[in-house]
């Protein structure tokens, strides 16, 4: 009877865990958060801030790949900001259309008439809300996503990730000429190297960027360190990496099936560039 128990209570846990990381290693952009607490009415001028916010925003997206803009008075104030990660700029000329086009449409849709949102999209994210957020680190809600296959060695894949991604964090946070972002590229195996990114949103302090990739790193090593790649969607900074060169345009080269993951999830990074591309 006790052995029947424990090997449901097992059971129960190992569903469990699966669930987690099917959810990590499933599901395409965009993914978004509305912070249901506060309502706008349809046709209020708290709406029509918004539309004048997303508006400016998005016009100005295509010169610089970050930017910050309120507009209104008091209760009907609306603070916002994008950002668009550091993808090489000359394959990809994408940041307004992620902003102007995707983002701005999806974080209606998904959030109407929610006094506070986020969406991110496959190269950006884009936020507002009544309350003044900016400068303040938020790493609550942060979501992982990473590639449904496994690595060859996981232990030392973990130990080069954390390795590169440190790195990549002190020089994203601490040298103000690089736009708080830093890529970076490390050999893996003989056959493979490892490419990655960080990025904060640039309103941040470098102490709260590096607190955001450090818990971001964290986060996605604790659930993924054996998958071949992931991401993090924070509010204030995107962390990635995979084992071929996605800042500049590679796609995943296809890798043997059995290596595949439990979770039958679906592999992010051959869907992210549709609509990258020109
Ligand atoms: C938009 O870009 C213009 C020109 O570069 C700049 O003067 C303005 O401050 C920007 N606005 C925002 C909200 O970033
Ligand atoms: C960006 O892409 C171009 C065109 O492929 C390439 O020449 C350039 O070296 C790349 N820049 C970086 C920083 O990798
Ligand atoms: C990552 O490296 C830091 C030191 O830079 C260490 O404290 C931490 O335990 C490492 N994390 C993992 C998951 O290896
Ligand atoms: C930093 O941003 C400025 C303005 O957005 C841009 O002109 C400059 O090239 C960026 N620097 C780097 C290293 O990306
Ligand atoms: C992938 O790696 C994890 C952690 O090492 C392991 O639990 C899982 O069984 C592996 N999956 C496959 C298909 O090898």
């Amino acid at each position: 009877m006790q052995l029947l128990f424990l090997y449901f209570l097992i059971t129960c846990l190992c569903d469990f865990a699966d669930a987690n990381l099917q959810d990590i290693t499933s599901g395409d952009p965009p993914y978004n958060i509305c912070t249901s607490s506060n309502n706008y009415a349809t046709d209020s001028p708290f709406e029509n801030n918004l539309h004048n916010l997303i508006g400016v925003l998005s016009s100005n997206a295509s010169d610089t790949k970050f930017s910050s803009f309120y507009t209104g008075d008091d209760s009907d104030r609306v603070y916002g900001l994008y950002m668009c990660f550091n993808y090489n700029n000359t394959i990809y000329v994408d940041c307004k259309n992620c902003i102007a086009t995707t983002a701005s449409q999806h974080i209606v849709k998904y959030c109407p008439n929610e006094k506070e949102a986020i969406v991110w999209e496959d190269s950006c994210l884009l936020r507002y809300s009544s309350e003044n957020f900016f400068g303040k680190l938020d790493i609550t809600g942060n979501i992982p996503k990473a590639n449904s296959q496994n690595v060859s060695d996981p232990e030392s894949y973990r130990s080069v990730v954390n390795k590169t991604l440190s790195i990549l964090t002190k020089k994203a946070a601490y040298s103000p000429a690089n736009n708080m972002s830093a890529t970076g590229v490390e050999p893996f195996t003989k056959a493979e190297t490892l490419y990655a990114l960080v990025q904060c949103t640039r309103d941040l302090s470098g102490d709260d960027c590096s607190s955001c990739l450090q818990t971001a790193t964290r986060e996605i090593l604790s659930c993924c360190y054996f998958l071949r790649g992931a991401r993090v969607h924070s509010r204030s900074c995107f962390l990635r990496y995979e084992l071929y060169d996605f800042v500049n345009g590679a796609y995943e080269s296809s890798v043997s099936s059995g290596n595949k993951a439990k979770g039958k999830g679906k592999c992010l990074p051959q869907l992210q560039h549709k609509n990258l591309l020109k």
